[in-house]
C-alpha cells in the first residue's frame, strides 16, 4: 500500500462510543451491574422543547410592578377534611432519611417551610429534626414500610401511598450498608451496615382493588382528616391516573423517568419508564375524562429545574411539580467548592451521582457523621428557601406575559413546540404552525 495515500482519521462508533466501550470493560471486570443515583442523564424530549407564546396584539399581558400573578395552590380537596394551603405550587418531593443525613432532610423541611411549601418523608420514616422544621410534612406509605408507624401517620400533614418512582417503575429502593448506620437501622429494623433492597410492591395488594382498601383504611387512621396522595412512576399515565383516582386519591404524585433516585441499578433508570413530558398529557385526559380535574390535584416531577419548567408543567395541566435533585442541588450537593475532593472520588463535580456510596463531601446523601455535620441546616434550608422563590418569580414572570393573574391559568394554548416529538407528547402546536402531530389520541 501506498503510505502517501492520505488516510481518513479513525472514526469511532455511534454504537460503541467511549461510555458504552468503558462501561462492558468494567462489567467483563468486575461482574457487577452499575448502581448510581440521580436520574435518567440521556436526552428525552422535555420541558426545554415546549415555548410560552407571549401576549402580543391577539393577547393581553400583565405588568409585573403592579398587577397579582397568583401562585397558591390547596391540594387535597376531594375528601380531606384539613387539604393542604401552600403559597407556592413548587413541593418538595420525598427523599428518605438513610438515603440522605439528617441534616439535609432537617434543612430540606426548613427551606420548605420558609417557602410556604411542603416537604416529604421517604423510605426508613419520619425524622424528629424534618418533622419539627416541616410546616407541611406529606408522609411516605412505601411498599417497604421500613419505619412506618401510625403514630407518625398522624403527626403527618397528609399521606403519599408509593406505588413507584420515575426512576425505577416497577422496582424497588436500595439502600447499602455504607449508608445504614445505627439510627438508620434502629429506624428501619434492620441490620446495620448490610445491603437493603426494598419491595417493589406492597406485601398486602394484589390490584387496584387492594388500593381502595388501603386508602380506606389510612382514612380511617387519620380519622378522614388528611389528604391521601398516590405516587406513580410514569409508564402507563392514562390507566395509572385513573385506577388512582378510582382507588380514592385525593392528589396524584406522577413521577416521569427523568425522576432522581437515591441508588438506582443504571440500566433501570436509562431504560423504564417514559419522559416526564410525554406522562403531561394521558394524566390529564384522564382526569378529565373523569370529570376530576382539579379535583383530584396532580403533581407532577421529573427532571424540574426553573420557573420555566414549573410553568410549562402548569400549563399542561398540573396542580403542582415536585423537586428531588434540584432541592439536593440548591442545598450544596455536586458543589464545584468540593471539586477536588470529588476527583478523589474518580468523579466531578457536576457528574457525581454514586449517592448511594455515602461519602458525599457536601454531607448531603451520607450517613458519615463527620461528612453530614458539613452540611448547616439552617444555611442550607435558606439556600433551598431563595431557590423555590426564584423559580416562583420566574414562572410568575411567564404567566404575566401570557396575561394570566393566577399559574393555574395557564394553559395548552400558551404554548408550542421545538420539536415533533414534543409537540405530539404534549399536544401543542409545532412552533409556528397549528399542527399537533397525532391529534385526536390522547
Ligand atoms: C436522594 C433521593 C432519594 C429519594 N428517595 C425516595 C423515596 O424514599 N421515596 C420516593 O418515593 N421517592 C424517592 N426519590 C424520588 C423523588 O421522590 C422524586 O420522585 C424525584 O427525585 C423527582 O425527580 P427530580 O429529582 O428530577 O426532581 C428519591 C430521590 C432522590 C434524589
Amino acid at each position: 500500500m501506498d503510505i502517501n495515500v492520505p488516510r481518513t482519521p479513525p472514526r469511532k462508533s455511534a454504537t460503541f462510543d467511549d461510555y458504552t466501550l468503558a462501561e462492558i470493560r468494567r462489567a467483563a471486570t468486575t461482574g457487577i451491574y452499575d448502581i448510581r443515583g440521580a436520574g435518567t442523564k440521556r436526552k428525552v424530549p422535555h420541558f426545554d422543547d415546549l415555548l410560552f407564546l407571549g401576549a402580543s396584539i391577539s393577547r393581553y399581558p400583565l405588568e409585573g410592578y403592579r398587577e397579582k400573578c397568583g401562585t397558591d395552590v390547596v391540594l387535597g380537596t376531594r375528601f380531606a377534611k384539613k387539604p393542604i394551603e401552600l403559597k407556592i405550587p413548587i413541593t418538595i418531593a420525598g427523599m428518605s432519611f438513610g438515603s440522605l443525613s439528617a441534616q439535609a432532610k432537617e434543612a430540606l423541611g426548613r427551606g420548605a417551610s420558609m417557602a410556604g411549601t411542603s416537604t416529604t418523608t421517604g423510605d426508613g420514616g419520619m425524622t424528629p429534626e424534618e418533622r419539627g422544621q416541616s410546616k407541611h410534612l406529606v408522609y411516605q406509605y412505601l411498599p417497604s414500610r421500613y419505619g412506618m408507624n401510625p403514630d407518625d401517620l398522624r403527626k403527618a400533614d397528609a399521606i403519599e401511598v408509593v406505588v413507584g418512582q420515575g426512576a425505577k417503575p416497577g422496582g424497588g429502593g436500595m439502600l447499602l450498608g455504607q449508608k445504614i448506620s445505627d439510627r438508620v437501622a434502629q429506624m428501619r429494623c434492620l441490620p446495620k451496615g448490610i445491603d437493603q433492597r426494598s419491595a417493589c410492591r406492597h406485601p398486602d395488594w394484589t390490584g387496584p382493588d387492594d388500593l381502595e382498601i388501603k386508602i380506606h383504611e389510612l382514612r380511617e387512621i387519620t380519622s378522614w382528616e388528611k389528604p391521601i396522595y398516590v405516587k406513580v412512576g410514569g409508564t402507563r399515565p392514562y390507566y395509572d391516573v385513573a385506577l388512582a383516582v378510582k382507588a380514592g386519591a385525593d392528589v396524584v404524585v406522577l413521577d416521569g423517568m427523568q425522576g432522581g433516585t437515591a441508588a438506582t441499578q443504571d440500566v433501570f433508570i436509562e431504560h423504564v419508564g417514559i419522559p416526564t413530558l410525554a406522562c403531561m398529557r394521558p394524566a390529564v385526559k384522564a382526569l378529565q375524562d373523569l370529570g376530576m380535574h382539579r379535583k383530584v390535584q396532580l403533581i407532577v416531577s421529573g427532571g424540574i429545574r426553573s420557573g420555566a419548567d414549573v410553568a410549562k408543567a402548569l400549563a399542561l395541566g398540573a396542580d403542582a411539580v415536585a423537586i428531588g435533585t434540584a432541592a439536593l442541588v440548591a442545598l450544596g450537593d455536586n458543589d464545584p467548592a468540593h471539586e477536588e475532593e470529588y476527583r478523589a472520588l474518580g468523579t466531578t463535580a457536576g457528574a457525581y451521582d454514586d449517592w448511594h456510596e455515602g461519602r458525599d463531601p457536601a454531607g448531603i446523601t451520607t450517613q458519615d457523621p463527620v461528612l453530614a455535620a458539613r452540611l448547616d441546616p439552617v444555611k442550607a434550608g435558606r439556600r433551598l428557601s431563595n431557590y423555590l422563590k426564584v423559580m416562583t418569580l420566574e414562572a410568575q414572570t411567564v404567566a404575566r406575559a401570557c396575561g394570566k393573574s393566577h399559574l393555574h391559568n395557564l394553559e395548552p394554548e400558551d404554548l408550542c413546540a421545538l420539536t415533533v416529538e414534543a409537540a405530539a407528547m404534549a399536544q401543542v402546536p409545532l412552533a409556528g404552525t397549528s399542527w399537533i402531530p397525532g391529534k385526536g389520541g390522547y
